[in-house]
């Protein structure tokens, strides 16, 4: 890939984007400054916060899924302080953010890159360099004013983002090979275009690949700092309610990529009972389901970990039941990819069946050859005026969770042909922008997964 690149521009003209103006300076702190303990993003703004940042720790912890072929799915609980929440309570529905970090061989492979194993630890100080002609210069809100360089990689930047031009411009001068700082001027340049798409954007794991790809590329702290996106908080659904009684807790469901391992999955698959964490309750969105819905008749659809949401609806409404209340009907459309080895949470399922907070289940296994359904769009189709009544009726809700580009328009899509094949049929335009309406009044309710 890097000769293919040198040999494709041999000899061409590049014109290179100007130099970004560096401003940052990253020195050593007086030694007396302490870093806190706790996550080092835990007092900055949190996008879509309803909390602030909560210290918590892992109660549970189980493997609910794991073998051959299929994605390994775990079942996580965090135990918090109910005073420090300021008393919250979160809706079935709701979601948190959890502060992640980045991997240790990550951290250690820019530690070396950068020359700084045996001072990774020591605190310095960020701020504004007083030599620089930068206008508005800011230290970014998510970077402490003192941080240890282990920390700063660990908590704060984003070291898998794809890394944008100007990064890579400002690359060039820190790398000593002829060949490396060409690599890099072609990468940011526009006749480069094609070159970054499938070296940079397309491929590996941000700046660690690219790096990995110009070995004689020593970036300064400063430089990184100025250049690297915030590590980002990753939103998870809470699969439990909210219960005086059962103290404070927030569960949730997982899985992980063995193949292509994400930040967040990986940290959180290496968390042990009793590890101190850190996350905080977002705000509700339109997808929530209350105690005001309990006598709606419900849809709920989902695949995978999609389903872990309606866990806590479930919950919800097998606790109403419980006090003697009556509740609208609920029938589950969920996808898997093996009966045997991956129906997750199968047996709550059952459960939730025989008390009645569940009227029915329709499974769909993706890659059993003796299934009927595939996928969940194929159960869909095959109950047709269920789905048609509930979208028709004023008091019925239609829930689905999954990502916003496959499965959340695929849904739609089927949604869409079901009501084209009416007999007062509409345009499918208009069935669209009726469905956009829908959402738009609360009734046809998303939980988009990214
Ligand atoms: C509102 C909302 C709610 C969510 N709820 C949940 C939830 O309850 N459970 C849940 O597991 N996720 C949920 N997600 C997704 C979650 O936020 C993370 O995006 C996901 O866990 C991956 O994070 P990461 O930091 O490990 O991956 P990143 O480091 O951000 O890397 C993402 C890349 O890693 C790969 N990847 C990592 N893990 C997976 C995976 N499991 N499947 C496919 N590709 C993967 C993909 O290639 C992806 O491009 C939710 C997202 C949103 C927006
Ligand atoms: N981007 C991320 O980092 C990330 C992380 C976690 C979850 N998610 C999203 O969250 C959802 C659940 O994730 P998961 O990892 O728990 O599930 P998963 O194991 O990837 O998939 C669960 C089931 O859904 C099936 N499926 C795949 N594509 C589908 C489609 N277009 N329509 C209907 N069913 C489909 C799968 O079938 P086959 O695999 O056999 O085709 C499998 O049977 C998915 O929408 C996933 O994309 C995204």
């Amino acid at each position: 890939m890097f000769s293919e690149v040198l040999q494709e521009f041999a000899e061409k003209e590049l014109i290179l984007p100007t130099l970004p103006l560096s401003y940052i300076s990253f020195e050593l702190a007086n030694k007396d400054s302490p870093l806190p303990e706790a996550h080092l993003q835990a007092n900055v703004p949190q996008p879509f916060e309803a909390t602030k940042v909560l210290e918590a720790h892992v109660s549970k912890l189980t493997t609910v899924i794991e073998g051959e072929d299929v994605k390994p799915v775990h079942d996580i609980t965090f135990s918090y302080c109910q005073a420090d929440a300021g008393g919250y309570r979160h809706s079935p529905g709701d979601t948190i953010g959890v502060l992640c970090y980045n991997t240790e061989e990550d951290v250690e492979f820019i530690l070396e890159r950068l020359n700084l194993q045996s001072k990774g630890d020591v605190p310095c100080s960020v701020a504004i360099d007083a030599r620089t002609t930068k206008k508005a210069a800011k230290v970014p809100l998510f970077v402490p004013a003192v941080v240890s360089c282990r920390r700063l990689f660990q908590e704060c930047l984003d070291l898998r983002a794809v890394p944008k031009k100007l990064l890579i411009r400002a690359l060039v001068p820190c790398a000593s090979e002829e060949n490396d700082r060409r690599f890099l001027e072609v990468l940011c340049c526009k006749e480069g275009n094609a070159a970054y798409e499938r070296t940079v954007f397309q491929k590996g794991k941000g700046l660690i690949s690219l790096l990995r790809l110009v070995p004689s590329c020593r970036p300064t702290v400063g430089l990184l700092i100025e250049h690297l996106p915030r590590l980002m908080p990753r939103p998870y659904s809470i699969a439990n309610v909210y219960r005086e009684d059962s103290g404070t807790s927030v569960r949730f469901l997982f899985s992980h990529n063995v193949n292509n391992p994400g930040i967040t999955t990986s940290y959180l698959r290496g968390l042990e009972k009793g590890a101190k964490v850190f996350f905080y309750f977002r705000q509700s969105s339109a997808f929530v389901y209350k105690d005001t819905d309990l006598q709606r008749n419900i849809i709920m659809i989902g695949t995978g970990t999609g389903v872990s949401p309606y866990l806590s609806f479930l919950e919800l409404r097998a606790a109403a039941l419980a006090r003697g209340e009556t509740v609208g009907r609920a029938e589950l459309f969920v996808g898997f990819r093996y009966r045997e080895r991956s129906y997750l949470c199968e047996d709550e399922i059952k459960e939730y069946l025989e008390t009645g907070a569940l009227d029915a289940c329709h499974v769909a296994f993706s890659r059993d050859t003796d299934t009927r359904h595939k996928y969940v769009q194929s159960q869909i189709r095959e109950r047709r005026d269920l789905i048609i009544e509930n979208l028709r009726n004023a008091h019925g809700l239609f829930y689905v969770c999954g990502d916003s580009k496959v499965l959340l328009p695929q849904i739609m899509d089927t949604v869409v042909e079901l009501l084209a094949a009416e007999p007062e049929k509409e345009d499918r335009e208009d069935i669209r922008a009726c469905i956009g309406r829908l959402k738009k009044d609360g009734k046809y309710r998303e939980d988009v997964w990214l």
